[in-house]
């Protein structure tokens, strides 16, 4: 048990779940309001981040110190208190704290505190990183967050996944889009640091072959980074990539194990962050859960790219950026399709290669490849993975046509000269997962500290 000053201190969620009416405990948090009463207390909401509700305290006047510290009790201002915990005659909660003995911990300037009582913009929140994640919409997004990357992990090792830690600074360039930020040391002078051009990776997915064409199915999860100049609210500069790969797995076994992946995801958020859904269907996104109650047992329809295009243009929409065969899809096209066509999620499936990274297999017709996108109504792109081109002649065939420096990629030829398989893999972009369950509508708001294009607060 955490404790301070010889207390032992009990987090407001035990308090809140486990009811010890009528027990003495000590909390500590942030005040969230204060309201003083004409009765000879004081009323305050005190928040420690571990559960969405705040524990009201009822702290009298009559205590030693209430006559100088009640005033002092601004928004923001940490608290330890100790008292008994009683049944609450006032609405909106069950229990409330009957403190009989309470200290500041650190005072909180009502002047200049900038999260106060009342409902403030996302926009205005993205300027203090530091402090909005004391508000509940925020502290329920990292709550969220933080349960997520536990449900992916369990997932993932429950069935047999090795965990591997590819690199963040490496010489490839996995996607090919040439979004790459270069990595050089502080005092370097001309000098390459490690000999040779390096980057923050895109994507840990190469280096994560080498292990699926070893260990079988490995994953890996952590930040990818991506110098391009997207100023969308689907795109940031860092952001956190789920990555599995998987030995002797084709495209249509790639496609099981991504939907039973987001029905593990859905099922355990519906449970684990039910207080949270409920605040943001309220606040946020409403018919949150409905939707995500729903997707569950929706079936995910696969659909080949060539169709979805005589979709698009048999529509007769009027799309800002036309539709024929070889273009990338664009949001208004993305939407179109999950939204007003197939009414829920679908796997666009057999890209033409030449809007897709090398690496895909080809497919025998040789123009297009065995790649899938996951389209989300709402949110589009959330998963991008493919078959991998698993034939040595074919990849340097493709590898030539593109370009590419092919002393830097010997180590992945090698993967294909000495007991090559075919193999799969996707990427799920985990702020965009974190879009979807919350309904928040910007990815700004679900990373603790936003990276993008010409912004770094903190
Ligand atoms: O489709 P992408 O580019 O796929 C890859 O990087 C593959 N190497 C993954 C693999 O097969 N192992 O990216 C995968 C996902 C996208 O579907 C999207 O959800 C997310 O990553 N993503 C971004 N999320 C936030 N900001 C950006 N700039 C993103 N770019 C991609």
């Amino acid at each position: 048990m955490l404790g301070l000053f010889g207390k032992s201190i009990t987090p407001i969620k035990e308090v809140l779940e486990a009811k010890p009416l009528n027990k003495m405990v000590t909390v500590a948090g942030w005040v969230r309001t204060r309201r003083d009463s004409k009765a000879g207390v004081s009323f305050v909401e005190l928040s420690d981040g571990s559960h969405i509700r705040p524990l009201q305290l009822v702290i009298p006047i009559t205590l030693e110190n209430s006559g100088r510290d009640l005033p002092r009790l601004h928004p923001g201002t940490s608290l330890l208190a100790t008292g008994l915990l009683i049944p609450s005659i006032g609405k909106g909660q069950e229990l409330e704290l009957q403190v009989e003995e309470f200290g500041i911990l650190g005072p909180s300037d009502p002047e200049s505190y900038p999260i106060q009582k009342k409902r403030h913009s996302f926009e205005f929140l993205r300027s203090y990183p530091h402090l909005r994640p004391r508000t509940n919409t925020f502290g329920s997004v990292f709550r969220m967050r933080s349960r997520l990357f536990f449900q992916i992990h369990r997932f993932f090792q429950e069935r047999g996944f090795y965990y591997i830690s590819t690199p963040i600074i490496t010489q490839s360039d996995c996607e090919g889009a040439g979004e790459l930020f270069r990595v050089k040391g502080q005092s370097e002078s001309g000098e390459e640091f490690f000999g040779r051009p390096t980057y923050l990776t895109v994507s840990g997915q190469l280096e994560l072959e080498a292990f699926a064409l070893s260990l079988g199915k490995v994953y890996t999860f952590g930040p990818t980074f991506r110098a391009e100049n997207s100023f969308t609210t689907r795109h940031l500069s860092e952001f956190w990539m789920v990555e599995p790969e998987v030995a002797f797995l084709d495209l249509y076994g790639l496609i099981g194990l991504a939907e039973e992946f987001m029905r593990h995801l859905l099922s355990t958020t519906l449970i684990e962050s039910r207080e949270e859904l409920e605040f943001f269907d309220r606040w946020v996104s409403a018919g949150l859960i409905k939707g995500l109650e729903e997707s569950i047992n929706k079936e995910f329809v696969i659909m080949p790219y060539e169709e979805v295009i005589r979709v698009l243009c048999e529509s007769k929409e009027p799309f800002q950026y036309p539709v024929h065969w070889g273009v990338d899809l664009k949001t208004e096209h993305e939407r179109y399709l999950t939204e007003r066509y197939v009414k829920g999620p679908v796997f666009v499936i057999d890209y033409p290669k030449e809007i897709k990274p090398f690496y895909m297999k080809l497919n025998p017709d040789g123009k297009t490849v065995r790649a899938m996108d996951l389209l989300l109504p709402r949110w589009g792109e959330i998963i991008g993975g493919s078959q991998r081109e698993e034939e040595l002649r074919t990849l340097m065939e493709r590898m030539e046509e593109l370009k590419m420096d092919m002393d830097r990629y010997w180590w992945y030829l090698d993967l294909r000269r000495y007991g090559s398989a075919p193999h799969s893999g996707f990427g799920l972009g985990f702020e965009r997962l974190l879009l979807y369950l919350t309904g928040l509508n910007n990815i700004r708001d679900v990373i603790p500290y936003p990276r993008t294009p010409n912004t770094i607060v903190v």
